[in-house]
């Protein structure tokens, strides 16, 4: 066989890699978007495109905020250009050393003072903004994009680098794209992804009457 061939039979056969899927294992079925949601550190470097990109903002500006006061902001980077390279620079290591073949890596930014009266502080601001990118994952996730949250950043050296008004605070940085081979990924960060996902039992966070007691419903048959 050529080398020509060879090549075109290895383009055809090479292995289709199955998108890695962690489903929530869940006493009661969820909504999909939901139950199929995670936090990848693989990513594809697969472009997000400008309309999924429009969509997931939009979704962000629909949240639900106090008094209406919207305090989110973000600051976006693509894969290569100057605004990603500076947000991957505020990353602490164990960080950079997944986060940069995701294509898409944003700020969440909350506004701490109130727009209507400048004097006071929005305490709502940073649960604001987590709503905010509550809405934006789902809806990422209904165009197959993942959203990978973290907190582990320097957030002195983004307030200077991006030149953040003085009442505003970068609260977490978000990886965003498609999914990709956990191959890529060092042998401790591919055994995170491959490894369960664990959560708290529910009787141990909905309560009624005092607090730490299960709620009835929870156990019932019905
Ligand atoms: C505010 C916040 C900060 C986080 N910080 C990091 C981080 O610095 N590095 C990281 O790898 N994951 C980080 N994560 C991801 C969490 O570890 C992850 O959401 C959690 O383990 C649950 O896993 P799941 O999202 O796959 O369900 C963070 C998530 C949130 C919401």
């Amino acid at each position: 066989m050529s080398s020509n061939l060879a090549f075109l039979n290895l383009f055809k056969t090479r292995k289709k890699i199955p998108m890695l899927s962690k489903p929530a294992q869940t006493s009661e079925a969820l909504h999909p978007l939901i139950q199929n949601r995670w936090s990848p550190r693989a990513f594809s470097s697969k472009p997000v495109g400008d309309t999924q990109l429009r969509r997931i903002f939009e979704s962000a500006r629909w949240a639900p905020s106090s008094s209406n006061e919207q305090p989110w902001r973000f600051i976006i980077g693509f894969l290569g250009d100057q605004t990603y390279i500076k947000i991957f620079s505020i990353l602490v290591e164990f960080n950079q050393l997944w986060a940069g073949t995701a294509p898409v890596l944003m700020l969440g930014i909350a506004k701490k003072t109130s727009s209507k009266n400048p004097e006071r502080q929005n305490k709502s601001a940073v649960y604001d903004l987590g709503q905010a990118l509550a809405y934006l994952t789902f809806q990422a996730m209904a165009d197959d994009l993942f959203v990978h949250q973290m907190g582990g950043f320097d957030a002195a050296k983004a307030a200077e680098l991006f030149q953040l008004p003085a009442d505003h605070e970068v609260i977490t940085v978000s990886a965003i794209g498609y999914i990709g081979d956990p191959d890529i990924l060092s042998p401790n960060f591919k055994k995170m992804e491959l490894d369960q996902r664990y959560r708290q039992p529910i009787d141990e966070m909905v309560f009624t009457d005092t607090f730490g007691q299960p709620a009835p419903f929870l156990t019932s048959a019905g």
